[in-house]
């Protein structure tokens, strides 16, 4: 007998997994119940749904992951901190205990490498430190880092640290109309997320041409932040610009990036649960709060211009006798400068109670 072979087409087609996460993608269709909800809901599920949320998984952040952060990039940022806060110690007239307090602290790599630079030390700083990271999501291991959860208590003296914090914060999305902003809602058409206009809003000063974001929870996180230290420092790290450059007229696409196994693109309706979402933080609501809760600000400044300042060249330097490590820290250092990346990110400190311009912050 013959064999015939005849084609035999399959249906090949995944459903909701070509979207992303298959159940993340299941979860807020069910949520949306044939409806819309919106942007910043939709982003809150993608990067933080309880079980299949992006976050929810160790590993993003790194080579290995979608995107880079400066404390993954090489120690030395986080050797820069540890020396920033060890100044803050000394100001402070070497206080024990010291905490250092890290929301959002990931897997913990700039925690260790600032507990690394204290330990290789002798001046009695490591033992007047205390870490305290905050992260909800998946926290890293260090043992010599308490991975606490919230409401924290203040604590007397210390530090508080974040990198890349509030740009992981779910956005409101706004359409600017001749009828004034008009929030972007999404839901599900049956094969894929598509957006769909919402009610107009009142936000004072708005962008009256193109697509902005609100970020709700800057504002108040860092105020809750500045209460943290009864006496002592705030250093910030975030992308983001002051508001009258965030909304300039001429920025019409809004700042909300994705981020998929290291290229950016603009569409957070596809890898849904399994890319970074983010949008740049309206510093001038950074520096309002830190005002409204009476602490002294300082900048905010290129995360290039602070590095510098601090003296990170010589840590290049540094290693001239060990060759790979030279130009590893090299690269490191071009990495972390960058002014179409890293070295874009805005650097804001305050202090609290203590009479002192803190590092990197001198010129300006
Ligand atoms: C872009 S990642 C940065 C991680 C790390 N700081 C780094 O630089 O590699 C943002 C982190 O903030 C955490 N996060 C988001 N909202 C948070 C909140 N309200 N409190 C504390 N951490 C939060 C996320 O889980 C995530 O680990």
């Amino acid at each position: 007998m013959a064999w015939e072979t005849l084609p035999m087409a399959l249906d090949l087609d995944p459903g909701t997994a070509a979207t992303g996460n298959a159940q993340l993608v299941r979860a807020i269709v069910d949520e949306m119940d044939g409806g819309a909800i919106s942007f910043q809901r939709f982003m809150e599920l993608a990067l933080y749904h309880p079980e299949f949320g992006y976050y929810r998984k160790a590993g993003r952040v790194g080579k290995q992951g979608d995107f880079l952060t400066s404390p993954t990039v090489h120690p030395m940022f986080g050797w820069a901190v540890a020396a920033w806060c060890h100044a803050v110690w000394e100001a402070m007239g070497r206080p024990s205990p010291f905490h250092v307090i890290e929301p959002g602290a990931g897997s913990g790599a700039l925690a260790t490498a600032i507990l690394d630079w204290a330990d290789g030390r002798q001046d009695g700083f490591a033992r007047a430190i205390r870490y305290i990271a905050l992260e909800p999501n998946a926290p890293g291991r260090d043992p010599r880092v308490a991975w606490a959860e919230p409401p924290l208590q203040p604590v007397a003296t210390g530090v508080v640290v974040t990198n890349e914090l509030f740009d992981a914060f779910p956005v409101r999305l706004f359409d600017a109309t001749p009828r004034g902003p008009v929030e972007v809602l999404v839901r599900w058409d049956g094969r894929q997320f598509v957006e769909t206009p919402g009610g107009v809003a009142d936000i004072a000063d708005a962008p009256r041409d193109g697509r902005f974001e609100v970020n709700p929870g800057a504002y108040p996180v860092m105020r809750s932040l500045c209460q943290l230290v009864e006496r002592g420092a705030l250093l910030v790290f975030d992308y983001g610009y002051a508001q009258e450059e965030l909304w300039a007229p001429w920025r019409i696409t809004g700042t909300l990036l994705c981020f998929y196994r290291h290229t950016a693109h603009e569409n957070p309706y596809i890898h849904v649960g399994e890319q970074d979402m983010t949008a740049h933080v309206n510093f001038s609501e950074l520096l309002a709060a830190v005002q409204d809760e009476g602490l002294a600000p300082f900048g905010p400044a290129r995360q290039s211009d602070f590095l510098y300042a601090l003296g990170l060249r010589s840590l290049v330097e540094a290693a001239r006798a060990d060759m790979a490590e030279y130009f590893v820290r090299r690269r490191g250092l071009e990495q972390l400068t960058d002014g179409t990346g890293l070295g874009r990110i805005r650097v804001l400190a305050a202090t609290k109670a203590i009479d002192f311009i803190p590092p990197g912050f001198e010129a300006l």
